[in-house]
């Protein structure tokens, strides 16, 4: 926790201001949220594609008043430069959350997500590099890694792309890569394995698993596996990648810069794992929980089998440190799941 500490200390000495594209979506609210805690100036963009004012409203309640007074809300489409251009005008670093999420979505509409995850990450980074901001810091992603069948995934072996999404994603890396090698900027790109947290949607068909499956618990609706259960990820709390947005955007090792890295805790959890974490959790609170047993179903096609992230890169270079594992990660979120579902 060393060097988050002495970066959270410097931050609120000497604020700064940040953009946080996607700030109406789960990850990007929290970034808000973490950042007009410490003080710092903050613009939102979000075109609300798959973000919710509620989430602007738990933070503006969370923060208060003085706080929420230092965050500058902008209802905009990354799609559209000119956009971009404005929202980056002033800015010392910028987060860009803002992608549609989903590897099922981009199967199914593959132009939507392209439209919003590349041309949309082109326009952002060409705003940046113009407005001469410090640093991007962007959401990539474990997709990346593809059909490589490799445990613990590291940064430079990866496969080829199962899916619309992950090309977009892969494309972020290497357009940030080359705006590095061609007009010096400056990018990090997060790898985030399976984020999960407080304002993760439950709801619409292409919810992730830990908040669609406490919701259809909490609602004694079926939980659907898909598979035999013993599919498995390296879940990742929201805290973990909060922590790593920060200490990428100012890190001052030049090892550093210019870099992807993997966000996850570096451990692996089955589905039947994390059913049986959810539910012991919640049962207390709900006694129908009980003895609630999961549905198994089909796989699900383009689903890879094992995920594990190596997380050595973002430790030695960023001076990342977890915090959170994923039970206590979901203690935490499963507290703010029952007040919001419940
Ligand atoms: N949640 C995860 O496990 C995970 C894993 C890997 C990568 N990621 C990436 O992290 C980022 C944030 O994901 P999230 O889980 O918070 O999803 P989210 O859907 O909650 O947030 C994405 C936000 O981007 C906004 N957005 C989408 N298209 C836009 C556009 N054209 N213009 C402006 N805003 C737009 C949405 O309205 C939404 O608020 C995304 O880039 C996603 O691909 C997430």
């Amino acid at each position: 926790m060393a060097a988050f500490d002495a970066l959270k200390t410097g931050l609120q000495a000497a604020p700064k201001t940040w953009l946080v594209t996607g700030a109406a979506g789960f990850i990007g609210s929290n970034l808000v949220e973490a950042l007009l805690l410490l003080d710092q100036h903050v613009v939102g963009l979000d075109n609300f594609a798959t973000g919710r004012e509620k989430n602007l409203a738990q933070v503006q309640q969370s923060v208060g008043p003085e706080r929420w007074a230092r965050f500058k809300f902008k209802r905009g489409d990354i799609r559209d430069l000119i956009t971009c251009h404005t929202a980056c005008a002033g800015v010392d670093y910028v987060l860009h959350q803002a992608a549609l999420g989903s590897v099922p979505r981009s199967l199914e509409d593959p132009l939507s997500t392209h439209a919003a995850n590349a041309t949309g990450f082109l326009n952002m980074l060409v705003a940046a590099r113009d407005a001469k901001v410090k640093r991007f810091v962007y959401a990539a992603s474990s997709s990346t890694y593809g059909d490589h069948p490799g445990l613990p995934k590291v940064e430079d072996v990866i496969g080829k792309p199962l899916s619309p999404y992950a090309v977009t994603k892969l494309v972020n890396e290497l357009y940030a890569d080359v705006f590095g090698r061609c007009y010096g900027t400056e990018s990090i790109g997060l790898r985030y394995f399976n984020i999960f947290g407080r304002r993760q949607d439950p709801n619409g068909a292409y919810a992730a698993v830990v908040p669609k499956w406490v919701a259809s618990m909490i609602h004694n609706e079926p939980v659907y596996i898909n598979g035999d259960g013993e599919t498995s990820r390296d879940f990742c709390y929201i805290d973990n990648v909060i922590q790593a947005n920060l200490l990428a955007a100012t890190t001052d090792n030049p090892d550093a810069v210019n870099q992807v890295y993997n966000i996850a805790v570096g451990e692996r959890t089955t589905l039947n794992g994390l059913f049986e974490a959810i539910r012991s959790l919640l049962a207390p609170k709900f006694p129908h929980l009980a003895d609630f047993k999961p549905v198994y179903r089909d796989f699900r096609p383009g689903d890879v089998r094992h995920s594990l992230a190596d997380i050595s890169k973002a430790q030695t270079r960023l001076g990342y440190a977890p915090t959170h594992r994923i039970g206590e990660g979901l203690a935490e979120a499963m507290a703010w799941y029952v007040q919001d579902l419940g």
